[in-house]
């Protein structure tokens, strides 16, 4: 019989093995979805009991885990009186811009009432990154783990731990964060310190009537654990540490580094670092401390740590019980020599020509008082109002999503002239001005800078500051990129060393106090994307800015139209 209607055995083989492809491809790239209902609850931290922003009433909040590849869908419900969003810190979004999260940047936030629903993919992405909101300082209490596994059959590029345990690491405020924003920035002050550190949540016995606040990991003796640190924090950065216990770092930002054993790590916020720790000492009880790293100067902030159980299984009431001990709060070589420590685990693929050089001094700036009421509006050094920039542009926040004027090419919400080279820097090692109130004015604007698809770009970032200086956690949206070198003083093109070999690639980068920075990458997202201080006061103050990502000639290389539910503004 030759009758076509008929599947030859050729035919019906090609059609097993498409079925086949298609049940393996739904294996090996799943789709999880989350519902995040944003909604107050009620806690009780420090004798205080007060009404946060939590998702589905937890704090933290809940763990998302995908594995690489993975798509994430999560419908948002917002349930609070305020506006949100989430972001998902250091998921690259590629060409998914509109579901990145930043309000009034890549979309209006999300109301009172309102819902909208995150739709993303963490292709080729391994490894611990966090969500958190990005409106306002909400995500003092709206943050969470979200953690990205490496497919079943990929292995860790060392030893399979025995388990893991997850650590954010964050800061309390006793007072209504969202109102403490809007009175900090009308006061023209600086904000006051957090009430409290916290690990996991719990501030530990050192505050307050919290004694019983305390996050415990009981572990087994002479096992290898994988800890997943997370710096959800607001305003600081902070040391962490294990009593008698060395941390190898493993991961940074979501990539392999090469293992690096220390005492101690500082995390700047947003940054996320998975280290080994192995049970190697005699059975009892540890501390895990956290501590401020506060490189300003006259800058006031909390001073006491947080601390947590780390506990032997097996430990007896008479057993050791060793306290944490925390580098000095100003210990910048503590954290230059972490920052050494961090390499690339294989040789990286650094751009070696760059298409666009970028030279963009971040600091805090201190405006003149045009107020009326200068004891109320212009609490600031010298009675200014203190704000922030970058490359002296303080960013002011629009009332529309950047991304949608952008795509619809509407006029007057933002200009594509953010300086590439600063209008005004001070050489703060060789001291600087004396008139601050007027030589540290800062402009205003919503300006973009707008790159080509797929250009290598290099930015030095400089400290600059008349008041002080201080080490400031430069996070990137869309993109992670290389650090291929750091120093201290101003940056000089002579004497500067770059490391194209195994550089660390980042999504958050503390430049150094006083210092410069130097990264490349290449801009190969096409969108909007926020590169911002992630310190909430500096992009409070306007420490901000954004790169345009232009399409590239290709489908895969275009922004794809906008989701049908973008909340409006
Ligand atoms: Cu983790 Cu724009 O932020
Ligand atoms: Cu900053």
């Amino acid at each position: 019989m030759t009758n076509s209607a008929v599947p030859s055995l050729f035919q019906l083989s090609f059609f097993l093995f498409t079925l086949q492809v298609m049940i393996v491809s739904r294996i090996s790239a799943a789709t999880r979805f989350y519902q995040f209902k944003v909604q107050t609850k009620t806690l009780t931290r420090l004798c205080q009991t007060k009404e946060i922003v939590t998702v589905n009433g937890k704090f933290p909040g809940p763990t998302i885990s995908a594995q690489e590849d993975d798509r994430i869908v999560v419908e948002v419900i917002n349930m609070t009186p305020y506006n949100t969003t989430i972001h998902w810190h250091g998921i690259k979004q590629k060409l998914s811009c509109w579901y990145d999260g930043p309000s009034y940047i890549t979309q209006c936030p999300i109301q009172s009432g309102q819902s909208f629903t995150y739709n993303f993919t963490v292709a080729q992405q391994k490894g611990t990154f966090l969500w958190h909101a990005h409106f306002s300082w909400l995500r003092a209490t709206v943050y969470g783990p979200l953690i990205v596994y490496p497919k079943s059959s990929v292995p860790y590029p060392f030893k399979k731990p025995f388990n893991e345990h997850t650590i954010l690491l964050g800061e309390y405020w006793l007072k209504n964060v969202v109102e403490l924003e809007q009175n900090v920035l009308e006061s023209g002050g600086p904000p006051p310190p957090a009430d409290a550190f916290t690990i996991n949540g719990q501030p530990g016995p050192n505050y307050n009537c919290s004694s019983n606040d305390v996050y415990k990991i009981k572990i087994m003796p002479r096992k290898t654990y994988l800890l997943r640190l997370i710096n959800a924090g607001i305003n600081m950065e902070t040391f962490f540490t294990i009593a008698n216990h060395k941390l190898t770092i493993v991961e940074v930002d979501g990539e392999y580094t090469k293992p690096f054993a220390t005492e101690r790590v500082m995390l700047v916020p947003g940054q996320t670092m998975n280290v080994l720790v192995t049970a190697d000492q005699a059975v009892g009880r540890y501390y895990i401390a956290m501590g401020p790293y506060e490189s300003a100067k006259n800058v006031k902030f909390q001073n006491i740590s947080a601390t947590a159980n780390f506990q032997y299984i097996g430990a007896l009431p008479n057993s050791v019980t060793v306290p944490a001990k925390l580098p000095m709060f100003n210990d910048n070589i503590a954290v230059k020599t972490v920052m050494d420590g961090l390499r690339s685990l294989n040789a990286v693929d650094v751009p070696r020509n760059v298409d666009a050089h970028l030279f963009i001094t971040i600091g805090i700036n201190v405006n003149k008082c045009n107020s009326e009421n200068p004891n109320n509006k212009c609490q600031g050094p010298r009675k200014g109002r203190l704000a922030a920039s970058m490359n002296n542009i303080s960013f002011v926040e629009p009332k529309v999503s950047i991304l949608e004027a952008y795509y619809k090419q509407l006029e007057g919400y933002f200009t594509l002239d953010f300086p590439t080279t600063p209008e005004k820097t001070y050489d703060f090692v060789n001291g600087a001005p004396n008139d601050i109130a007027n030589d540290t004015q800062a402009a205003n604007g919503t300006r973009a800078i707008v790159f080509e698809y797929g250009s290598r770009i290099q930015i030095i970032f400089q400290n600059t500051g008349t008041l002080t200086t201080e080490n400031h956690p430069i996070h990137l949206h869309g993109h992670s990129f290389y650090v291929i070198g750091y120093g201290t003083g101003n940056y000089d093109q002579q004497t500067a060393q770059f490391n194209l070999e195994d550089p660390p690639y980042l999504n958050t980068i503390g430049v150094p106090v006083g210092g410069w920075a130097a990264i490349r990458f290449v801009a190969n997202n096409p969108g909007l994307w926020l590169l911002h201080c992630h310190f909430d006061i500096h992009q409070t103050w306007g420490m901000s800015t954004m790169f345009i990502v232009k399409n590239g000639k290709k489908v895969q290389e275009s922004l794809p139209h906008p989701p049908t539910d973008l909340p409006k503004c």
